[in-house]
């Protein structure tokens, strides 16, 4: 039987209803707990293992997350590749409100999290080549997945990764324009490169919910919360049109 897909889901993913014959799985790692339970059960005919990253009631804002408990954990399920789902803000003008985004790079603004398995000297120092910090086979199948689900997901994009748990001023997106990122999210690191020292295939699927700080007309919180339900769906379809390996 191959390995089962780490589903990790975000604020635009909170539980994955269509997951068939669901069990959680009590998971312990030397890093602490994960999130919450990991649910393992079927997801259009492959088995899958989720894992909502912000635990159970969303108590965990992006800088508390335990990220190391969550990818050694999944690894521990015995998953080797894994999709994220994330809800970002659009900067670039192809990422407008909606849309989903395969990124194919990542900026790190973020600090202080613990952002390497060896940050405490307990596991073999590792500088990983992140050079390309997502799977391109696995951003390839969830493009085919956006397509069989009628989507027009961007196959391409730089992810800037902020540590929030405060949206960004006008002036830090206009830095981040600058430095070409098209979409701004708080969670996409260290988790990748944590999935990359763990030998995890790691990919994101990310759906934007607003326009970021400055670019948009309106209210942010007003805007994200009318695109995040129609996201949540769209993530579903895409997940249950396929799953990469
Ligand atoms: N900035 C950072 N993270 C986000 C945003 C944003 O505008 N929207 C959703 N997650």
């Amino acid at each position: 039987m191959s390995a089962p897909v780490g589903i990790i889901g975000g604020t635009a993913l909170a539980e994955l209803a269509e997951l068939e014959d669901a069990r959680d799985l009590d998971a312990h790692t030397p890093y602490g707990p994960p999130s919450g339970p990991l649910r393992r059960g079927r997801l259009a005919g492959r088995e899958v293992v989720f894992l909502f990253r912000h635990g159970p009631g969303h108590q965990l804002p992006p800088h508390a997350i335990n990220y190391r408990a969550n990818i050694r954990a999944l690894a521990d399920a015995g998953v080797r590749s894994v999709v994220a789902a994330a809800a970002v803000g659009g900067i670039s003008d192809a990422a407008d409100a909606g849309r989903l985004v395969i990124p194919d790079q990542i900026i790190d603004y973020t600090w202080g999290r613990v952002h390497s398995f060896s940050a405490d000297g307990d596991a073999p120092l590792q500088h990983v080549d992140f050079t390309e910090p997502y799977d391109p086979a696995a951003r390839d199948e969830l493009q085919r997945a956006a397509e069989a689900a009628g989507l027009d997901a961007l196959g391409t994009g730089v992810h800037g990764v902020t540590q929030g748990p405060r949206l960004e001023t006008a002036a830090e997106i206009r830095r981040m324009q600058r430095d070409g990122c098209d979409i701004v999210g708080m969670t996409g690191m260290p988790e990748a490169a944590l999935a990359r020292e763990a030998g995890l295939a790691y990919a994101c699927c990310a759906v934007v919910v607003n326009r970021a700080a400055g670019l948009g007309d309106g209210a942010i919180h007003a805007e994200i919360e009318r695109h995040l339900r129609n996201g949540m769906q769209a993530l579903g379809r895409v997940l249950t049109a396929a799953v990469p390996r």
